[in-house]
């Protein structure tokens, strides 16, 4: 029988019958529909025998205990998409004053390794401490790096820009980055990706919760976004079938990984694995089952932009089998471009504009799930609360702060940033500013 390779890759045992290998992600997915539970077994590799899940340390943190429950957030939120300056920060920032100013306890967290900027976006142009002091063991505890940020119940953490090192941590490291998150104490705790495909992205979108993908509806925005969601696929079945040998042929195999064209739809891929391990398949049914990205489209100007987001719902069902939730859209606005020139979320800096009546909507409809009547006074509730906040914002001077984004920025004056354009030329060059 194949071994466990890791707490991260475990064989279950439900009703006599083997299941797996599965990450704690999948594991926990099956404990929410009732299909796993402490009584059931595990596989462990250190004592050579399966014993109850309730005694399986390593995996404890996956079943709610009381204490747990009452210490989890409830929701961590990935935000990602493969296309570069789709807004996957501008909105994160906008949706954590949202959430916030809602009621809810927020936790904003810049996973862009290579280009952190959602503090900037915040208004806070040098942070006290960033993901970097995490990593290299100057702050032990993740709670000493977060942040408060102007917007009452908000709080950040901020990324670490133009560090080679963290730009790729294993793994194991994100586990570990994500599990302490899952520590604070916070209603919800939104990651903020950066762009691309790569398994840095991939991996932060797997571990959490829920996954957003944000595209505009420009025709290559939305290629890297269909990828972007196949390769997340294809990633959570290489993880949850590390194990299966023969499985894992057919999910490396050239027709399936090539990037461009879908050579071979994933409704033959389930019917290959069906023939080669019957088990393998109820597994992968159950992993294509319940791997169902949120999307949100943004940047649109005219109607006809909408049919895009229906689109790749269309694509990823007939091609991956997979059901992707359109969340909604969020309107071209040039009050979003001038809210990023003022370093201010762009909800908070103009709860009216259209692109801010359309957040405001998704949040309290497709976020926080309220009906359409609730939805209204919840919207309501929203704006006026939004007011109270943009009166308290404080006004940051560029001028005189940071070395980026200031006069003491090279590229100052020259700097089409400034201007509305994206992305900012030296934005990865920060530390090198520092004095
Ligand atoms: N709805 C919108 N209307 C108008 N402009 C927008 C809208 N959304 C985003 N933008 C503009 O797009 C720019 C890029 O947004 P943002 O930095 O959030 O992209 P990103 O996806 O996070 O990029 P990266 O992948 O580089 O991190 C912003 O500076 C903003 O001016
Ligand atoms: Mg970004």
């Amino acid at each position: 029988m194949a071994r466990i390779a890791s707490i991260d890759n475990v064989f279950v045992r439900v009703n006599e019958k083997q299941y797996g290998p599965f990450s704690p992600r999948e594991l926990r997915a099956m404990i929410d529909k009732g299909k796993f539970s402490e009584n059931d077994l595990i596989w462990s590799e250190d004592q050579d025998q399966w014993i109850t899940a309730a005694d399986f340390n390593a995996l404890r943190y996956i079943f709610p205990s009381e204490e747990a429950a009452a210490k989890r957030p409830k929701r961590v939120i990935a935000v990602g998409g493969g296309k570069g300056g789709v807004g996957k920060t501008v909105l994160t920032s906008s949706i954590g004053v949202g959430l916030a100013s809602l009621g809810k306890d927020v936790v904003m967290v810049d996973a862009d390794l290579g280009g952190a900027n959602l503090h900037t976006v915040m208004g806070i142009l040098e942070p006290e401490h960033t993901f970097f002091d995490f990593y290299t063991l100057a702050v032990e505890d993740i709670k000493d790096i977060v942040l408060s940020t102007p917007v009452e119940r908000l709080k950040l953490i901020s990324g670490a820009c133009g560090t080679l090192g963290l730009a790729n941590p294993k793994y194991q490291q994100k586990l570990k980055f994500i599990r302490q998150l899952r520590e604070i104490d916070a209603d919800f705790i939104l990651l903020d990706l950066g762009a691309g495909s790569s398994f840095n992205v991939i991996d932060f979108f797997l571990t959490a919760d829920e996954g957003i993908v944000v595209t505009n509806p420009e025709p290559m925005a939305i290629q890297e976004c269909f990828n972007f969601i196949k390769i997340c696929l294809l990633r959570r079945l290489q993880l949850a079938f590390r194990g299966n040998e023969r499985v894992m042929e057919i999910l490396e195999s050239d027709e399936l990984n090539r990037p461009g064209r879908i050579h071979i739809p994933m409704s033959e891929v389930l019917k290959k694995v069906q023939e080669i391990d019957q088990s393998a398949a109820g597994m992968m049914e159950e992993v294509l089952a319940t791997n169902r990205p949120k999307l949100i489209l943004n940047m649109v100007m005219e109607k006809d932009d909408i049919k895009e987001g229906i689109a790749i719902q269309t694509a990823a069902a007939e091609l991956l089998s997979i059901d992707v939730e359109f969340l909604g859209y969020i309107t071209y606005d040039q009050g979003v471009r001038n809210a990023v020139r003022e370093l201010r979320p762009f909800l908070l800096q103009n709860p009216q504009s259209p692109a801010s009546q359309d957040l405001a909507k998704l949040i309290s409809v497709k976020i926080l799930g309220q009906s359409k009547i609730s939805g209204f006074f919840e919207k309501r509730k929203l704006r006026k609360q939004l007011m109270e906040q943009r009166a308290e914002y404080p006004e940051i001077n560029l001028q005189q702060q940071a070395p980026i984004c200031s006069i003491k920025c090279f590229y100052w004056g020259d700097c089409d940033y400034q201007n509305g354009g994206h992305p900012c030329a030296v934005r990865h060059l920060e530390p090198i500013f520092k004095q």
